[in-house]
């Protein structure tokens, strides 16, 4: 479970929303494994991927245009993470398609993205901060 704090904020209203989407839907997965119900939580997995799939390269697209638009010296700090993180993504992905999502990718899936996710938000994203000004 991951708590939406103040200083994960990057001062811009429309980011900030998005990585609030994105930490309601690890916390979604989060609930499910409370749970403790395998087939939902191999269900609620895959649809974390298949979310994320979309969702983080559109928000990822998004915060680049933004970060470019304000000149901002982490920039390319920034894209080069995004990519690392969709080709990371990417394997999770295609071993989720070609093969069945179990217990412990499912545990995987979670670990491993809900701890690339904040770190990158609270290290890099939010070094916009003093580039915007709303
Ligand atoms: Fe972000
Ligand atoms: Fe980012």
């Amino acid at each position: 479970m991951i708590l939406w704090e103040d200083r994960m904020s990057m001062g811009n209203a429309r980011t900030d929303s998005q990585h609030q989407t994105l930490i309601e839907k690890f916390n979604e997965l989060s609930h499910v494994f409370a749970g403790n119900n395998t087939a939902e939580i191999r269900l609620a997995a895959g649809e974390l991927l298949d979310f994320l799939q979309f969702y983080a390269a559109w928000h990822f697209e998004q915060e680049e245009a933004l970060m470019d638009q304000v000149h901002c010296p982490i920039a390319a700090t920034n894209k080069q993470a995004h990519a690392s993180f969709l080709a990371n993504f990417g394997e999770f992905y295609t071993r989720w398609q070609v093969s069945n999502m179990d217990l412990e990718m499912a545990r995987q899936t979670y670990a491993v993205l809900t701890d690339w996710i904040t770190n990158h938000i609270m290290t890099i994203d939010v070094q916009l901060r003093e580039f915007v000004k709303e």
